[in-house]
């Protein structure tokens, strides 16, 4: 079984949780790169597929990748800003498989927070109060929080099902 892991990646959140994956999975080859250097796709069985969230889905880069999987085992895998349990942030995983579950078996898939980029925030801190951006308490607890995201135990999480997976789909 020969294994791809790749990732799209602004700021290293998604990077991270696939860097972790890619330690924890077992395979005779596997391989890890991002998305952007993925040129071959042909000899790989299972491709590990992560994204960052923009607008509820796959960013731009990893929608156009996972629009060229065909015949493959996928797991998904992606970083949000927003609480991962809630409509968002399951129909965030959910819009990335959608995308492949035609031509693909999708074997698993995972969604946690990342932290969001300090300049998008003071972005936000700028912003008048009626536009939705605007900077209220409630999100500067939850940026606070996502600051420890993707913690050690979301990355640990994330390979321990990966490896999980794998081994019941060899
Ligand atoms: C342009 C832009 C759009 C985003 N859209 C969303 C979104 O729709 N929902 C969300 O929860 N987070 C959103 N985020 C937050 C990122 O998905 C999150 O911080 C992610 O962990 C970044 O991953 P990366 O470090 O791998 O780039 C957005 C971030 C940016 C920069």
């Amino acid at each position: 079984m020969k294994v791809l892991v790749t990732y799209s990646s602004l700021t290293g959140n998604t990077q991270k949780v696939a860097e972790g994956i890619y330690e924890g999975i077992q395979a005779e080859v596997k391989d890890i790169k991002p998305m952007k250097e993925v040129t071959e796709l042909d000899s790989y069985d299972v491709v590990l597929a992560g994204y960052w969230v923009d607008k509820g889905g796959p960013n731009e880069e990893a929608k156009k990748f996972l629009e060229r999987l065909e015949g493959k085992k996928v797991g998904i895998f992606a970083t949000l800003g927003y609480w991962p349990d809630t409509e968002h942030g399951w129909n965030s995983l959910m819009n990335g498989e959608e995308v492949v579950k035609e031509k693909n078996q999708v074997i698993a898939k995972y969604i946690c927070q990342g932290k969001l980029n300090d300049s998008i925030i003071a972005r936000f801190e700028k912003l008048p109060a009626d536009n939705p951006h605007a900077i209220t308490e409630e999100k500067r607890r939850r940026y606070a929080v996502a600051k420890n995201h993707p913690s050690e135990a979301d990355i640990a999480h994330a390979a321990e099902l990966f490896c999980e997976r794998l081994s019941t789909n060899v």
